[in-house]
């Protein structure tokens, strides 16, 4: 999200204009932890938020309290943001590129690129052991051009969910589900 501010200082009645979206990682935080999985187990899923390629938020499964909807999910990446992250949000001072290439440096890690002029996701998903995979995903703006320039050098794919610009909620849905579809 490189156009939202890492300070915390946003109104919770006014998460997108007032956070400059940061409404888009509260509701991927509550698909991924709330409502998206079925069978997949929580505690296997991490989120991690990018903010103006300075801060990095690491979201885990909460356990027994899980925020519910944008703003309780909004209340977390304030209390975050501004020096008291619940245990399961880790906060680090790094950027994008750090973040891409440390998870690519994990043996059997992938790294995968969300965008509709990619390969279809269900062509590679053979290719995707049970190891750890990651998708990158865009803002309401979609993916910019340095995170796209990032993905090349690194030799990310982009897969894709077909030619309907989704909601970023709904590829987090879309994904988990089409992992518990094939068993992995
Ligand atoms: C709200 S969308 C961005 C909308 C933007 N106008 C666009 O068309 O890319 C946010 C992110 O969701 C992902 N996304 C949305 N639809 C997708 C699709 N059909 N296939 C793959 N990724 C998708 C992309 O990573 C995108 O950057």
């Amino acid at each position: 999200m490189p156009e939202t501010p890492v300070n915390g200082d946003y109104l919770l009645r006014d998460l997108p204009g007032s956070g400059k979206r940061i409404d888009i990682l509260c509701r991927d935080a509550a698909a991924c932890f709330g409502w998206a999985p079925v069978s997949w187990p929580k505690s296997c899923i991490e989120l991690v938020g990018i903010l103006s390629d300075t801060s990095t938020l690491t979201f885990r499964y909460p356990g027994t309290w899980i925020p519910k909807g944008e703003t309780e999910w909004a209340q977390i990446i304030m209390d975050s943001l501004t020096g008291r992250p619940p245990i399961f949000v880790h906060v680090s001072k790094t950027g994008l590129e750090q973040v891409v290439r440390k998870l690519m440096s994990i043996s059997g890690s992938q790294v995968w690129l969300l965008d509709r002029g990619g390969i279809p996701l269900a062509d590679v998903m053979d290719a995707m052991g049970p190891a750890q995979n990651s998708f990158m995903l865009g803002d309401h703006r979609g993916i910019d051009e340095k995170t796209r320039q990032l993905a090349n050098e690194c030799g990310v794919c982009s897969v894709s969910l077909g030619n309907t610009s989704y909601l970023s909620s709904h590829c987090v849905a879309a994904v988990i589900s089409e992992f518990e579809r094939m068993g992995l």
